[in-house]
């Protein structure tokens, strides 16, 4: 079976993404695929051989040559985070195409990557989760009316991103400005939500063939004031597998991943954040492409889980596959 292995994408996210999709050609059992890595990033889309050849990809059926013969992949394992790889745009083309891939459906992608038409949804089905204020760039920015409803300290966020690009932590009025102009540089809506106090849990779900089950649960903790892209990414973090807190909050906040993987009727893997405070999981986000770099969450759970990365990624080829 022919694999592209789709990495890249548009956004900051990029370079994250291209770390994943390495992560996963390295680990993909080559007796049974031929592996392509294809970078579709905003210069072009590209096969990459192992030389460092670039061959394009055929928009019209995601076809290209590898060097001696057209490739048409039989599935497409999505690395990408970010637009358009995890907020629908590509999985609509590849659903259109006929062409299976790993991650959820393009609907399901792209309500997910909206936090708040997620949010909105999944409150409905009693999901807790932080208050929370939206504006857009065509929006009235009214900084007292944000505060009212979300109190200090609060989180201002791009609407649409991912790896924490454009967050900022904002403790006191004076702050809230600058936070929104920054929160601007990477979407043109953002989302405001009170800072919730407790202990900050990462919990990847996936299909396992059989049923939807979590992995085990990591807990996050930062260096810095909040799990920002420096404490993601450049060490200043401690992630800690099994997270330390009692059996039953674990019981507790894998059943609410498991639910919202449901109610929202994703494929694949995906990894939800919570806080847990007072004892109740508060829903923070969820990402449908997890990161899957070194670094990242989620490959850590699942050799927590006992499984080898090849193994781990293989059971989401096969489920898309059969
Ligand atoms: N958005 C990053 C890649 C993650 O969820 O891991
Ligand atoms: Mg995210």
């Amino acid at each position: 079976k022919h694999i592209a292995v789709a990495m890249g994408g548009y956004s900051s996210e990029f370079e994250i993404s291209i770390n994943s999709g390495g992560v996963v050609c390295k680990a993909l059992d080559k007796n049974k695929y031929e592996v392509y890595p294809v970078h579709i990033i905003k210069e072009g889309w590209y096969f990459v051989a192992e030389n460092g050849t670039k061959h394009p990809v055929n928009k019209a059926d995601f076809s290209f040559n590898n060097g001696s013969e057209i490739i048409r992949p039989d599935t497409v394992f999505n690395t990408i985070h970010g637009t358009p790889g995890e907020d629908g745009y590509l999985q609509a083309y590849w659903e259109l195409l006929g062409i299976p891939h790993t991650s959820s459906d393009y609907y399901q992608a792209a309500l997910s990557f909206n936090k708040r038409d997620c949010l909105s949804v999944l409150k409905n089905f009693g999901v807790r989760a932080a208050n929370s204020y939206y504006v857009n760039e065509g929006t009235e920015i009214n900084v007292e009316e944000i505060i009212m409803k979300t109190g200090l300290p609060c989180f201002v966020k791009p609407n649409r991103s991912g790896s924490s690009f454009g967050i900022s932590k904002v403790n006191e009025m004076d702050a809230m400005m600058p936070a929104i102009k920054k929160a601007f540089t990477e979407d043109s809506e953002i989302i405001v939500e009170t800072a919730l106090v407790g202990v900050e849990v990462s919990v990847g779900v996936y299909n396992n063939g059989e049923e939807i089950i979590a992995l085990p649960v990591t807990e996050i903790v930062s260096e810095n004031e909040f799990f920002d892209y420096e404490a993601k990414y450049l060490g200043k973090s401690q992630e800690i597998t099994p997270a330390r807190i009692s059996e039953e909050e674990t019981e507790m906040v894998k059943k609410e991943a498991v639910r919202i993987y449901k109610l929202l009727n994703m494929k694949g893997i995906t990894r939800s954040e919570f806080i847990i405070e007072k004892g109740k999981p508060y829903f923070l986000e969820i990402n449908t492409n997890p990161g899957l770099s070194a670094e990242s969450i989620i490959p850590k759970q699942a050799r927590e889980a006992g499984m080898t990365l090849t193994e781990f990624f293989d059971i989401l080829i096969q489920n898309v596959l059969k």
